[in-house]
């Protein structure tokens, strides 16, 4: 039966996601204004860069300097990625970080030593020790990443066993720190999944920790993105990551060079909630009018379809009046 949820709450990833894969670094002011742009939308949390490291990642080596010229709006998180202790250590140097506390594992461990030069395990048992850290600098964690959790261009499958057992590992690490068990985030890092697979892996994280919020973030890859995200809302899942203007994809995901596509697009799946009722907190125009200023900003067309056609407001009204 279909139980969408009264509200869903969007992770904006462009700024990172989206600026991350590109081969040229671009003007912090300019990433700077759209943050700003992002936020006026009514978005409550947007992800300003990552604290990686600058040889992996040369575009993101200003973050620091990004989170200095944004005007910050009060009710928005501004959030920054780090993947180990150094780059948490970085996020704990800058006042205008705001902290959001995740913990990151792989569900295939070819990807994780691509994208964080460590096996699977070895990154799985680091986030005991992020745990203590994090509760040393006062924070528990907010999201737990699984990511390549439906599927791995360097590994291939990867079955639903890999993501429950890191589930309930995961379980298990929050009941021995007495912490209560965060978001579970499906990462879809390399857009492998179905619609089926995201009914299925949600029920079965559900069986291991029912009262723990299920997260999704999802990419376009291949065109099922809106699809995953609506099965994910039938399930009722309420937390998704998202990129404006479907901008992103990840480095090291493996898909060759300019083939790799961005999450899911803000926009496009906040209009998406909007149509069926369901409420998002952001104002759609003002999601478009950032959603236009990153495509100036990257200087091409952008994946996005809401911020081309415009939403359905003004025919409603046209037809309401005539
Ligand atoms: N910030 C800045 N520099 C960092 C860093 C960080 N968070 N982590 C490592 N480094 C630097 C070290 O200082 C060292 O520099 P040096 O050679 O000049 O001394 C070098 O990187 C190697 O350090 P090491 O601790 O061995 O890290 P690593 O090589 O195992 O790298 C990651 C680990 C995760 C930082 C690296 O693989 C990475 O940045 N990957 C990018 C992943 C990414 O952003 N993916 C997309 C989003 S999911």
């Amino acid at each position: 039966m279909t139980s969408y949820p009264k509200f869903v709450e969007f992770h904006e990833e462009g700024p990172r996601e989206g600026f991350q894969i590109e081969k040229q670094s671009f003007p912090p002011a300019e990433r700077a204004a759209l943050i700003e742009a992002l936020a006026d939308s009514g978005l409550s949390q947007v992800q300003v860069g990552s604290f990686v490291s600058p040889r992996a990642v040369p575009t993101m080596s200003d973050t620091e300097e990004l989170f200095r010229l944004i005007k910050k709006k009060p009710g928005t998180r501004y959030s920054v990625l780090w993947l180990n202790r150094k780059g948490f250590e970085r996020a704990l140097r800058v006042p205008e970080a705001d902290i959001y506390p995740a913990l990151m594992c792989y569900a295939s461990d070819a990807f994780s030593r691509k994208n964080n030069n460590c096996s699977a395990e070895e990154m799985r048992d680091r986030n005991a020790e992020w745990i203590d850290l994090y509760a040393e600098n006062g924070y528990a964690p907010s999201t737990a990443y699984i990511m390549t959790a439906f599927g791995c261009n360097y590994q291939g499958e990867v079955p639903i066993s890999a993501v429950t057992d890191l589930v309930k590992w995961f379980k298990d690490l929050c009941a021995d720190r007495n912490v209560e068990v965060p978001a579970i985030c499906l990462a879809d890092t390399v857009g492998w999944a179905n619609p089926d697979q995201i009914r299925r892996r949600i029920d079965a994280v559900r069986e291991i920790v029912p009262d723990a919020r299920m997260a999704l973030h999802l990419h376009d890859t291949r065109g099922l993105g809106a699809a995953n995200f609506h099965a994910a809302l039938e399930m009722g899942v309420d937390l998704f990551d998202s990129s404006v203007a479907g901008l992103g994809g990840c480095p090291f995901a493996g898909h060759g060079d300019g083939k790799a596509a961005g999450n899911v697009c803000t926009e496009d799946m906040v209009f998406m909630c909007h149509e069926l009722g369901i409420e998002t907190g952001i104002d759609l125009d003002k999601l478009i009018d950032a959603a236009r200023m990153a495509e100036e900003i990257i200087g091409r067309p952008l994946a996005g379809r809401i911020m081309h056609s415009g939403g359905l407001d003004k025919y409603r009204q046209k037809s309401a009046t005539e």
